[in-house]
């Protein structure tokens, strides 16, 4: 994981200094690199692969200067094996509790995929991800008031709030919780980096686009009990529902996310 660490620096450093050069540069001479992070007022200059000349660890020094939450998956005995991690967003999963697992058991309480075959073929997917060819995808939920931690950890600070959703208050508190997933091969220790980075709207907001306001409503009447109860809405969907059902006049949807 140490060697996948230092993977992950040069990853991060070479897509922020390419996509922001106003805010990042990244100099390479040799083993010897320099990195500048303006708006963190950072200038640090180390060599690549020997941890003494970091502050941190490499995982933890970068991450801790990039947005989003990182998991790096080792890849042996034909599975991911959760084997390190820099996590603040969770959607009610533990990474303390997962770390060490492999693909199948941090999957384990998702309901109905495993059945359907979902995570086989997705597991086959992934290990065949290549260096510079990376793959994404969106996952959903819903979350009460605009919390981007709900991990087990702290659910004595959120759980309750579940309890607080009103037809009054339901289109400023009940938000929509997209992740936008990565995967990314790791050159030298062949291991996956999967970022993940969590964006949140409220339903006043999202009604706002036609469209999304027609797709929730859909998808949230039509969701099977078992992923009701996975997803923590059994308390308050049916308000959900009653609120988009007004904003939702039967007319079809286009396929995509886009607005029409
Ligand atoms: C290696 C990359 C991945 C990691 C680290 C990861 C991690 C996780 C974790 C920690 C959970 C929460 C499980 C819980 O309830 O405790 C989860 C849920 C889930 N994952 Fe993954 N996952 C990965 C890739 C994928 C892929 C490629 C798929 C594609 C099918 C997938 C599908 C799902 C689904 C459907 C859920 C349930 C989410 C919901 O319905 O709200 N995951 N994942």
């Amino acid at each position: 994981m140490n060697l996948a660490g230092w993977d992950l620096l040069e990853l991060l450093m070479e897509q922020q200094a390419a996509g922001y050069p106003e805010h990042f540069e990244l100099h390479r001479d040799g083993s010897r690199w320099r990195w500048i992070n303006r708006p963190l007022g950072i200038d640090d200059t180390f060599i690549f692969e020997d941890d003494t000349t970091l502050p941190y660890g490499p995982m933890e020094y970068i991450t801790r200067q990039s947005q989003g939450d990182f998991c790096l998956l080792e890849q042996r005995e034909n599975n991911l094996w959760m084997d390190a991690g820099i996590v603040t967003t969770q959607a009610d999963w533990s990474l303390d509790f997962d770390i060490g697992m492999n693909f199948m058991e941090w999957h384990a309480p998702v309901p109905l995929a495993h059945q359907m075959g979902v995570f086989d073929r997705a597991l086959k997917y992934l290990m065949n991800i290549r260096h510079g060819q990376p793959a994404r995808r969106f996952n959903w939920t819903m979350t009460v008031n605009p919390r981007l931690d709900t991990s087990p950890e702290n659910y004595h600070k959120w759980g309750p709030d579940r309890a607080s959703v009103t037809p009054e208050n339901v289109g400023r508190k009940a938000h929509l919780r997209v992740e936008l997933q990565s995967f990314w091969r790791l050159p030298r220790s062949n291991a996956l980096v999967f970022p993940i980075r969590c964006y949140l709207i409220a339903l006043d907001e999202l009604v706002t686009i036609p469209k999304w306001a027609r797709r929730l409503h859909r998808v949230l009447e039509s969701l099977p009990p078992e992923l009701v109860q996975y997803k923590g809405l059994s308390r308050w969907r049916h308000l959900a529902i009653e609120y988009l059902a007004e904003f939702d006049d039967g007319s079809p949807t286009s396929p995509g996310i886009w607005p029409d």
